[in-house]
C-alpha cells in the first residue's frame, strides 16, 4: 500500500515535470519566433478581421485605416488627392500596387493583411483613391 502510494506520487511528479518541460519549450518557441510574426496587437486584430472580410471597404477598415485614415507615419490619407496624386503621377497604379505588396519604408508588406490576395490589395488601393 505504502509502496503504491510512493509510486503514484513519483508518477505524478514525473508527469508534472514533463508538463513543465513542455511549457518551457512553448515559451522558448514563443520567444524565438521570427521577428515578422511578432506583431502589434492592432495589426493582429486587423488580420483576423480581414480573414473573413473581403470587400475592399472591409479590408481597408480592418487593415489599412489605422494608418491611411489619419496619415500615421506619413501614410497617404485615403481619398486625399494631395497625398496620392504625386505617387500616382510617378509610379502609376501598378507602381503603388507593387510597393503595397512588397512594403515600402513604414508601409508593411500587404499593409499587414497577410491573407489578402494581390487583387484584394489592388481593389483596396482603388477604394482608397476612388474619391480623389
Ligand atoms: C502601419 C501603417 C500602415 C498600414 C497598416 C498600411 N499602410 Fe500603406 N502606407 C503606410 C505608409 C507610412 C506609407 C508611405 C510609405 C512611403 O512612401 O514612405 C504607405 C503607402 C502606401 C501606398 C503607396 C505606395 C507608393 O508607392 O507610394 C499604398 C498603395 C498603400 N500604402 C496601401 C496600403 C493598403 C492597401 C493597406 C491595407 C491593406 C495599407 N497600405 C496599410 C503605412 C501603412
Amino acid at each position: 500500500m505504502k509502496v503504491k502510494a510512493l509510486i503514484a506520487m513519483a508518477v505524478s511528479l514525473g508527469l508534472s515535470a514533463a508538463h513543465a518541460q513542455e511549457m518551457s519549450d512553448e515559451a522558448i518557441k514563443e520567444r524565438t519566433k521570427p521577428y515578422g510574426e511578432l506583431n502589434v496587437a492592432g495589426a493582429q486584430t486587423a488580420a483576423a478581421t480581414t480573414a473573413k472580410a473581403r470587400t475592399p471597404e472591409e479590408i481597408f477598415n480592418g487593415a489599412c485605416a489605422m494608418c491611411h485614415a489619419s496619415g500615421l507615419m506619413g501614410a497617404p490619407r485615403a481619398n486625399n488627392a494631395a497625398d496620392w496624386q504625386p505617387r500616382l503621377d510617378e509610379r502609376g497604379l501598378d507602381g503603388v500596387w507593387q510597393n503595397a505588396l512588397n512594403g515600402i519604408n513604414a508601409m508593411p508588406p500587404r499593409g499587414t493583411c497577410t491573407d489578402c490576395s494581390d487583387d484584394d490589395i489592388k481593389a483596396t488601393i482603388e477604394y482608397m483613391i476612388e474619391g480623389i
